[in-house]
């Protein structure tokens, strides 16, 4: 059973890894199938996991009503997150489009409405911003709908899923005290939200789901030059060009580096431990589509915090850069 942690001011006991369901019956990544997929979240349940991460742009709805159906047949019960995709359907958000053109109040309203169906319930636990501008901060529409959303009791809790790379931009938005959560990257690589949101999420108790904690597969320690996806798969591109060969190359040095300092764990357990070693994280959300991949990472709850010189290694191993672009 994996350990569990509050999620900031819902006082939600949640395990500390959750489930990404972005691959889950996902168009946009291949190579497992759908049954597969099923069968890891399946197993994460039966092994205690409570915290799944959707999205209603996840295959269109398919993601949330997978584990609509997954939930149901199990039996077995947790808090879902799902999200409100933009209007526009831009990831990420742009600076100077106006939240008329990506969350109007109509379309916040519908979308939850969309979501509910797949789901099959009647309030939606946590409910996110899929993308997020800070210029919209003072407007008028997503603060409606989340207090008419809730009010109405179709969402429980609000959160945001903050643009790639980009922290600080949910900060203005946490200090408008209408956001129960926010979801960030977070792993080895980047570790930008230490520096400004991680302070202020502990200081006004906002919970944090950490995603892409293996930067893509990245962190997994699988990529080489020779790595070939499906053209169809969304790191296709993630990796195009010369970035294998780049990934391949720093992770060989971040290994190198951590099996000097008596490291001998996979790269994967490290990188989910390293998220789990900030207080500021309340759950991280690896995709997971194999069964294999569930025990190893549930495991990690076990392991605790790295010690402090690992992390002292890994300081020096952050890597700025965005490959979403
Ligand atoms: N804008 C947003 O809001 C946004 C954007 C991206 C992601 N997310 C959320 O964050 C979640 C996690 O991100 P992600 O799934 O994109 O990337 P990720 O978790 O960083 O990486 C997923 C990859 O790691 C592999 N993996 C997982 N555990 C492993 C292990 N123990 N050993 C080896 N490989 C392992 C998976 O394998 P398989 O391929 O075999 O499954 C998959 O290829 C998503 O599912 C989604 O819920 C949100």
């Amino acid at each position: 059973m994996p350990k569990t942690r509050t999620l900031g001011r819902t006082g939600w006991q949640v395990t500390e890894i959750g489930y990404g369901a972005w691959g889950l019956g996902g168009n946009q990544w291949r190579g497992h199938s759908e049954n597969d997929a099923i069968a890891a979240l399946r197993r994460a349940l039966d092994l205690g996991l409570n915290f799944i991460d959707s999205a209603l742009a996840y295959n269109e709805g398919h993601s949330e009503q997978l584990i609509a159906r997954t939930l149901r047949e199990t039996g077995a019960s947790a808090y879902v997150a799902t999200k409100i995709p933009p209007k526009n359907r831009l990831w990420p958000a742009r600076p100077g489009i106006g939240i008329q053109d990506v969350f109007p109040y109509d379309y916040c309203i519908a979308s939850t409405e969309a979501s509910l169906r797949n789901l099959g319930v009647e309030t939606i636990d946590l409910q996110q911003f899929h993308v997020w501008n800070p210029e919209w901060v003072e407007c008028d529409d997503w603060r409606r709908a989340i207090e008419d959303l809730k009010q109405a009791g179709k969402v429980r809790c609000f959160g945001i899923s903050i643009n790639d790379h980009q922290p600080a931009s949910a900060l203005t938005a946490i200090d408008t005290g209408l956001i129960d959560t926010v979801q960030v990257i977070y792993n080895i690589f980047d570790q930008s939200p230490e520096k400004e949101l991680f302070p202020l999420c502990l200081q006004r108790n906002i919970g944090v789901l950490g995603r892409v904690p293996l930067d893509e597969g990245a962190l997994t320690g699988t990529i080489t030059p020779a790595t070939r996806f499906d053209p169809a798969e969304f790191r296709a591109s993630y990796f195009r060009g010369d970035r294998k060969r780049e990934v391949f190359e720093k992770v060989n040095s971040l290994s190198a580096a951590l099996r000097s300092a008596g490291c001998v764990d996979p790269l994967p357990v490290t990188a989910l431990r390293f998220c789990l070693s900030n207080p500021a994280v309340s759950t991280v959300i690896p995709g997971m589509r194999q069964v294999r991949n569930v025990e190893e990472n549930l495991a990690v709850s076990l392991s605790g915090p790295l010690p402090a010189h690992i992390l002292s290694v890994l300081k020096q191993h952050a890597w700025d850069k965005n490959y979403y672009s």
